[in-house]
């Protein structure tokens, strides 16, 4: 006791909060609920249950270090209830080498939807080939829930062995799902999409949009650091090309506004770094939805999973002051 009052007197005057910093975005109602209690009710999307509405973000495979990663991060999900995406699993269309850098079904537990990654380019030589059954047997053997086909057409462009697009992504979603019963998500990677992309993509028979939004990681960025100085810099101003997760929000609201949607779900995603920055999104989503974050997760499932564990707990008790304090402001 004595300790603390010390404490406050110590930081009282290093801990003072400027009224322009104020978040504008919520009111905050300290009289109308006690504390959260802890429990969270279970909901369906994706195809599964989830207890928070929270979804880690495709990242990447193949390497050693993904391993760890991805069984923490699925040992995490089936804990908390949360939704995942692999990384992309390209590797794993020819060779079972890496295979169990992925096989993380067994950590997660049967409840919380997984899914399997692939990007638009191979899905495009998969219908060209009339080999959709290699998606769905990547699905199968991964035991996930589905598919997230990524879309990144400026990140393949930069990316000095990217692949070229041979037909527009939305045309080969459409001759995918017309050959498969999978559950399909598709996404971004850190740019998001406008109006137009999102309108075409509601229309289809999807399970959901992920946003992989403008505002976080960014792979055109990324790819434009890895090439080269020179003539690479003629790009360099399409690393802030996009649109980020309000944006598309707003967007997905609009569209939903003037006709029914097919694709029913959101996975809203890029840029977000904390409850507030997601919750705050999914209140204002017009669609059932979730928020996502990628390098936020990964910053804490390098390591030992006590490590990961303690970070997903703030983030509950995150969410439970935030839904139990804060109104969204509309
Ligand atoms: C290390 C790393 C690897 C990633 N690999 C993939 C991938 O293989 N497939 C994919 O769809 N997205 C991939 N992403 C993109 C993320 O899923 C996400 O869309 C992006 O990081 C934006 O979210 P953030 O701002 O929360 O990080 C990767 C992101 C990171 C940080």
């Amino acid at each position: 006791m004595t300790d603390r009052k010390k404490d406050h007197i110590d930081l009282a005057f290093s801990s003072r909060t400027e009224p322009a910093d104020a978040d504008r975005r919520f009111h905050y109602e300290p009289m109308l609920a006690a504390h959260h209690n802890g429990h969270f009710d279970e909901f369906e999307f994706a195809g599964k249950t989830l207890k928070l509405p929270i979804w880690v973000s495709s990242m990447t495979g193949g390497t050693q270090r993904a391993g760890t990663i991805n069984r923490n991060l699925a040992t995490s999900c089936g804990e908390f209830g949360m939704g995942m995406g692999l990384g992309s699993c390209r590797a794993l269309l020819d060779s079972d080498e890496y295979f169990s850098d992925f096989d993380v079904r067994k950590y997660m537990g049967n409840t919380a939807p997984l899914y399997a990654n692939l990007g638009i380019a191979q899905i495009e030589k998969l219908v060209a080939a009339g080999e959709e059954e290699k998606a769905e047997t990547l699905v199968y053997k991964l035991k996930a829930t589905g598919l997230i086909i990524h879309v990144n057409p400026l990140q393949e462009a930069f990316q000095p062995e990217g692949d070229s697009l041979l037909v527009p992504p939305v045309e080969t979603i459409e001759a995918f799902l017309s050959k498969t019963n999978l559950r399909v998500i598709v996404k971004e990677v850190g740019q998001g999409m406008g109006p137009a992309s999102l309108e075409r993509l509601l229309a289809l028979s999807l399970e959901a949009i992920e946003f992989g939004a403008l505002g976080g990681t960014n792979f055109t960025r990324l790819e434009l650091n890895r090439v080269s100085k020179g003539p690479s810099s003629q790009f360099d101003a399409y690393g802030r090309i996009g649109h980020t997760a309000a944006e598309m929000t707003a967007f997905v609201n609009e569209i939903a506004a003037k006709h029914p949607t097919t694709c029913q779900q959101l996975i809203i995603s890029g840029g977000i770094t904390n409850v507030p920055d997601g919750w705050h999104l999914t209140q204002q989503s017009k669609l059932k939805s979730v928020f996502g974050m990628g390098s936020t997760f990964l910053k804490h499932a390098m390591d030992d999973y006590a490590t990961l564990q303690s970070f997903v707990k703030q983030l509950e008790k995150a969410l439970g002051i935030a839904q139990n304090f804060m109104r969204p402001i509309y």
